[in-house]
């Protein structure tokens, strides 16, 4: 059995050539660091959604549970006639959508906010073989909801999912997934209560995390932007030990106090800017001056960011590293963690400033060179011509050409018929989830619900260069 999470943070985007690292603008560099930046982003997010809210778009309980649905012709008609219900599709056929109200999440609150992702909690639905899903339970938010936290931030841990939320108080919660195993199907879905969960980590500035990232080969976890900026650890990296998930203990942060104005001379209040996205690993690549230590890479706003985390009460930064298309660094993700050359990196916001790579509006993924940590190259990127799923075929070439658009399964429909067939906004998928081995690939959308979609033919790329 295999659980579905939702929630999250992640942007939509996909993979060229001409892009380039460079040094980080610290003219720029102050803003970024302030919040400023983030807070105009997150205005801008908050403006859709607000917007959608009042038009009754995020009311998830318009949209009826859809049947298996195959792809023919680039179309899989979910239901006949209905365009909200057709999907663009290339290799992808649908097999089951449930909306987030179903899953335990209805639409308002007294606030009158809405769910994007889950708001009121987490859902858990079970993957049966032949690609239904079972809606098996619900676990509430251990705090008061609140129209800026309108998402989870879900990561599997062993048995466990590890909960983080935006909410003041929140924490991050410990679930064990084994529960679920012993659900009676008949007689679900059963609503879990806030104590039904192993550990409960409380042990954050606010209670608050934007993302939470888990190393389960070394047996911990990373808060990442825990506000406030102006907290002791500065909403950088907070470390958590997980060996014991019903007692986890804070390893440290940053110890360094307070705000710093020039990075440049106090290297170590680097770790004081926020990460919206990092991943940590045990260093297995070609630098040798770096094997087993423990490594994250983080994507910090306006630069690549890589740091030494062995000693998680002094961590210290190897190299911060920006790029022509630099707008908000925002998630990334290394290639092969047991050879740890090249990361691709994904940046939320050249889109919508339309600058370098990313200046019409297409979807850049960044691909990143990481055999000298300490000098990180950007070689590349990959244009998208619609939402995709990237192949790798990175190391062999790096410059992206040798990428290309296997499958893809559009869920919004909303904005087809829009120039280039797409929107260029906060809308649609918000955290997919692709590594089951049936193939199942489970999207979260921020409007309606979860997908639930299967790659049938993996085509090869035309054009593979050595
Ligand atoms: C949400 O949509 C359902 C079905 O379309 C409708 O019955 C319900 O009144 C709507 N709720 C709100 C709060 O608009
Ligand atoms: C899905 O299939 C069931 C059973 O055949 C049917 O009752 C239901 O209307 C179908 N749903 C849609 C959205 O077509
Ligand atoms: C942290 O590490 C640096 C070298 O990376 C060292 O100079 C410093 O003394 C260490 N600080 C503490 C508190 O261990």
């Amino acid at each position: 059995m295999l659980v579905k999470t939702i929630g999250v943070a992640v942007g939509l985007c996909a993979v060229g050539a001409l892009a380039k690292e460079k040094a980080v603008d610290m003219s720029r560099h102050a803003e970024y660091k302030s919040g400023v930046v983030m807070d105009r982003i997150m205005a801008h997010k908050f403006e859709q959604w607000e917007a959608k809210m009042a038009s009754g778009a995020l009311n998830s309980t318009q949209w009826p549970r859809l049947n298996y649905t195959k792809c023919v012709n680039g179309i899989a008609e979910a239901i006949r006639g209905d365009a909200l219900q057709t999907f663009r599709c290339k290799n992808m056929d649908l097999y089951d959508f449930i909306n987030h109200a179903t899953l335990g999440s209805p639409l308002a609150t007294d606030e009158g906010a809405s769910a994007a992702g889950m708001f009121q909690g987490t859902g858990f639905a079970e993957i049966l073989p032949k690609g239904r899903l079972l809606n098996l339970g619900f676990l509430p938010a251990p705090a008061a909801l609140a129209k800026h936290a309108l998402w989870k931030e879900l990561r599997g841990y062993k048995n466990y999912m590890v909960i983080g939320s935006e909410l003041e108080e929140h924490g991050i919660q410990i679930f064990d997934m084994r529960k679920l195993l012993t659900i009676n199907p008949k007689k679900a879905p059963v609503k879990f209560s806030s104590d039904d969960v192993t550990g409960h980590f409380k042990d954050l500035p606010l209670g608050r995390t934007h993302n939470v990232v888990i190393n389960e080969e070394l047996q911990y976890a990373v808060s990442v932007g825990a506000a406030p900026r102006e907290d002791a650890c500065g909403a950088g990296l907070i470390s958590i030990d997980l060996k014991d998930p019903s007692k986890p203990t804070r390893l440290g942060c940053n110890a360094q106090d307070g705000y710093v104005h020039d990075p440049r001379i106090h290297l170590a209040n680097i770790l004081i800017l926020p990460l919206c996205q990092a991943q940590c690993l045990k260093y297995r690549g070609p630098d040798k001056r770096y094997l087993g230590h423990d490594i994250c890479y983080g994507y910090s706003e306006d630069s690549l960011t890589i740091y030494d985390v062995t000693n998680k009460a002094n961590s210290s930064i190897i190299s911060r590293t920006s790029y022509d298309g630099a707008a908000y660094t925002h998630q990334g993700w290394v290639l092969d963690p047991y050879n740890q050359e090249y990361l691709l990196l994904d940046d939320e916001y050249d889109e919508e400033a339309a600058v370098g790579p990313a200046a019409a509006g297409y979807p850049i993924t960044y691909i990143w060179d990481i055999r000298d940590l300490q000098k990180p190259k950007n070689t590349g990127h990959y244009k998208a011509t619609n939402r995709g799923i990237d192949h790798n075929h990175i190391p062999q070439d790096p410059t992206g050409a040798g990428v290309c658009e296997v499958a893809y399964f559009d869920i919004y429909p909303e904005d087809d018929k829009e120039e280039g067939g797409g929107l260029v906004g906060f809308a649609g998928s918000w955290t997919s989830y692709g590594y089951f081995k049936s193939g199942f690939v489970a999207v979260n959308t921020m409007e309606r619900g979860v997908y639930l979609v299967k790659i049938t033919k993996r085509e090869r790329c035309k054009r593979v260069h050595a």
